[in-house]
């Protein structure tokens, strides 16, 4: 069974009743043996049968050994960088989604982790690690929401010499167009918010891993913090990635062919997707990923006017999130990214005129309709 869409629908089975679809076991608590043994299951916050499947069909399909639910993305980041320990240094290389960011600048420094932002790792050298215990690198790519791709490979070598872990936030792509922990990194982890759940309906994260050491530690960040996802929703989302694939290749397909549209409109400036900053970076996607994804962005010429735009949008809402099957567009500097200080929006690239695209799965001549139109109304 190696197959992408047949692991997601058969990595688990229910044999009771012969269903084709798990039940939900919504139990608190489970009986225990009285002999001083332990039961599979003791306390939900610990594990969950539901929660268990929806978690083997993860690890599944990520390829990795062990896959965790936490109760949104943020928590499987909180997880993920809670490892670190004070007097470590975490280098996050930008731009990230805004929740990450705030994680690693405002929540890690309490701590005793320093954070060092880097604008474009591939200009990260041995030099980055010396001096400082760097316990961490965190990365996404293609990032969000420029698209900038990070060679994990690269990273992950460099990483590894100086002892430190290596993080991939992998939420645009997911484990059916890339997979980190084959490029070497130690951690993946993914709001499962977004294409992994699909419908605009449920927050969920995960965090997977072939290490049984931090394997122990993302479980016990659940077990202590108790930011778990609960049965019923671990159902949907298990019900949900079945699908994965198909919403993938509709929305990627969708996303190609409006980037074409676009490109030639006059309100449309610099176009933001993978590969678009530079030969370079178009070659290391073509490598490391299956694909481009349904993320985009651009930005609106001067001249334009931005409230129009989003005011003439009926298929398209206006509004924060990605990889659900209803198409969506924000605007990162003010929403997604708000967190950041101006000086790090700045350097990272985000203006007031930067428009991110969340491509879903509607009819492409509607979506294209849409857009085209706002951008008349500019
Ligand atoms: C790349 C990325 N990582 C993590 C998160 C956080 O996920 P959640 O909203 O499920 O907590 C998001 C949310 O937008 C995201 O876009």
């Amino acid at each position: 069974m190696t197959g992408f869409t047949t692991q997601a629908i058969h990595a688990v089975h229910f044999n009771e009743e012969q269903a084709v679809v798990p039940p939900i076991y919504t139990a608190s608590t489970f009986g225990q043996p009285t002999d001083g043994t332990e039961g599979p299951y003791e306390y939900q916050r610990g594990g969950n049968p539901t929660r268990s499947k929806a978690e083997t069909t993860l690890a599944a399909i990520e390829g990795a050994q062990q896959a965790f639910l936490y109760a949104s993305g943020m928590g499987a980041t909180a997880a993920a960088m809670g490892i670190l320990e004070q007097g470590q240094t975490l280098i996050m290389g930008m731009p990230v989604y805004g929740g990450n960011y705030r994680f690693a600048t405002i929540e890690l420094p309490k701590r005793g982790v320093q954070t060092q932002l880097v604008q474009d790792l591939s200009t990260l050298t041995d030099a980055d690690f010396e001096g400082k215990k760097v316990g961490m690198v965190f990365l996404e790519t293609p990032s969000n929401p420029t698209l900038r791709v990070t060679d994990i490979k690269k990273v992950a070598d460099l990483a590894h010499r100086h002892g430190a872990l290596v993080v991939v936030d992998n939420t645009l792509m997911t484990p059916y167009l890339q997979k980190p922990l084959e490029l070497g990194a130690d951690i993946v982890v993914q709001s499962a918010t977004k294409y992994l759940a699909g419908h605009g309906d449920l927050l969920a994260g995960v965090a997977s891993t072939n290490d049984p050491q931090l394997a122990d530690q993302l479980f016990k960040a659940q077990l202590i913090s108790g930011g778990v996802l609960s049965p019923i929703d671990s159902y949907r989302l298990l019900q949900n990635v079945k699908t994965l694939a198909l919403r993938m290749d509709r929305q990627q397909s969708n996303a190609q062919a409006l980037i074409q549209a676009l490109a030639d409109h006059p309100a449309v400036d610099t176009i933001y997707y993978p590969g678009s900053y530079s030969a370079q970076e178009a070659e290391i996607q073509a490598q490391q990923a299956r694909g481009k994804g349904s993320l985009f962005s651009f930005t609106l010429k001067e001249g334009y006017q931005m409230k129009p735009f989003l005011d003439a949008l009926k298929v398209f809402t206006f509004a924060v999130s990605l990889g659900g099957i209803e198409s969506l567009v924000c605007l990162p500097t003010s929403m997604t990214q708000g967190a950041y200080s101006q000086d790090d929006k700045e350097a990272s690239g985000l203006g007031d005129r930067l428009v991110r695209v969340a491509v879903g799965i509607e009819d492409l001549e509607d979506l294209k309709a849409d857009l085209l139109t706002a951008l008349d109304a500019a």
